[in-house]
């Protein structure tokens, strides 16, 4: 095992994130300091099961540990009531208690999920998080965000729920597709737009590399996202200030993903490259950033290989007032008022609870045009 250690400073709640290489033979041992009886339950999806669930289960194993193990199907629409009442029926057939742990071992879909049912079992269980993806790597292993979708949108249901240890194995990333590297990546680049324009001037020249596989690149940009990410939820857990910095990009995502129906058309990280795109293009138009940031913010993205503008989005969208009120139905709506996290450079985001709807309309509207 060899891996970078990233502490999350929230006093009695406090945790440690682990990444690098060889963490799923290395599961067993790392965690096994946590459980008050030699037992585990963990909560998966079919592929990552097949991929992956055999060599966990041995490190479990080697000590002496038993491991009960539930897969979910794959995809965003786990992420309900229905395969959450069964995680927690399951949970609950496997006798889990208050003193068990409960793994996620998975993507974003698993973790929030998982999580949710952890915060909720027996009115709260500890559990790990072992991201399987890019994506949860670098966001949503790490901060406690936990819930579930509904009709009504994206993460509506759910509670904070921190995990006790986040084990990141950067060797799993060699098995997802390019596709989804890559909507990972938009995260990543997230992390340098708002807050780091050292680290965003990095990715513009080592990108290529970390997503050709270049292990130390990866090791690199996995740490450097968490740590800002860590640093964010110490100051603001719940949200009250600077954590909505990490939802750059997120207003434009949502609508988006909510007018594509959560699915292939658009995944989610490609809905934040591009709502970040945007982002910089509002800051631009309201004169808080200079003439050119939102071009190297594009050509960044595009070089990449990352969907960029309205027009990489295959199939119809609705037109700029429709998105405009798909937007008004995202959950960091405040009094009606659309807030948006805008920038005025790379790395120097914030948030901003007044931007004129007309304005973000012409801009949809000329973006779309653009299709
Ligand atoms: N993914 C945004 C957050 O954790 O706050």
């Amino acid at each position: 095992m060899d891996f970078n250690t990233v502490p999350v400073d929230l006093g009695s709640r406090s945790y440690e994130v682990r990444i690098g290489s060889g963490l799923i033979d290395g599961a067993g041992a790392l965690i096994a300091p946590l459980l008050a009886r030699p037992k585990i339950a963990v909560i998966t999806d079919e592929t990552v099961a097949g991929l992956h669930l055999l060599r966990l289960g041995a490190s479990f194993e080697a000590q002496g540990i038993t491991l009960t193990a539930l897969a979910l199907p794959p995809g965003e629409s786990t992420k309900g009531w229905q395969q959450f009442a069964r995680c927690s029926e399951w949970l609950l057939e496997q006798k889990i208690e208050r003193r068990d742990v409960v793994l996620a071992f998975g993507g974003g879909v698993v973790g929030d999920l998982v999580g949710f049912a952890a915060a909720v079992l027996r009115r709260g269980v500890r559990f790990v998080q072992m991201p399987t993806t890019l994506l949860a790597q670098v966001d949503s292993s790490v901060g406690g965000k936990t819930g579930i979708n509904t009709g009504q949108g994206k993460n509506l249901i759910g509670a904070f729920h921190q995990p006790s240890l986040v084990l990141a194995d950067i060797d799993v990333l060699g098995t997802m597709s390019r596709r989804d590297f890559l909507a990972g990546y938009g995260e990543v680049v997230k992390y340098g737009l708002l807050g780091d324009a050292g680290f965003f001037e990095w990715l513009e020249q080592r990108g290529p590399a970390l997503a050709a596989g270049d292990h130390a690149a990866r090791l690199h940009a996995v740490t450097r996202s968490v740590e800002m990410k860590a640093g964010i939820v110490a100051r603001d857990e719940t949200e009250e200030g600077e954590r909505a910095l990490l939802n750059l990009g997120h207003t434009f995502c949502h609508a988006l993903e909510k007018a594509t129906g959560y699915g292939d058309r658009l995944l989610h990280g490609e809905g934040v490259a591009i709502g970040c795109a945007l982002a910089f293009e509002l800051s631009q138009r309201l004169g808080l950033c200079a003439q050119e940031v939102p071009g190297r913010v594009r050509a960044h993205l595009k070089a990449m290989g990352l969907k960029t503008d309205l027009a990489d989005i295959p199939g119809d969208l609705p037109d700029a007032a429709g998105l405009l009120s798909l937007m008004g139905q995202d959950k960091k709506v405040v009094d009606g008022r659309l807030r948006f996290i805008l920038a005025r450079g790379i790395g120097e985001a914030f948030v901003a609870e007044d931007v004129p709807p007309d304005l973000v309309q012409a801009l949809l509207a000329e973006a779309l045009a653009g299709r």
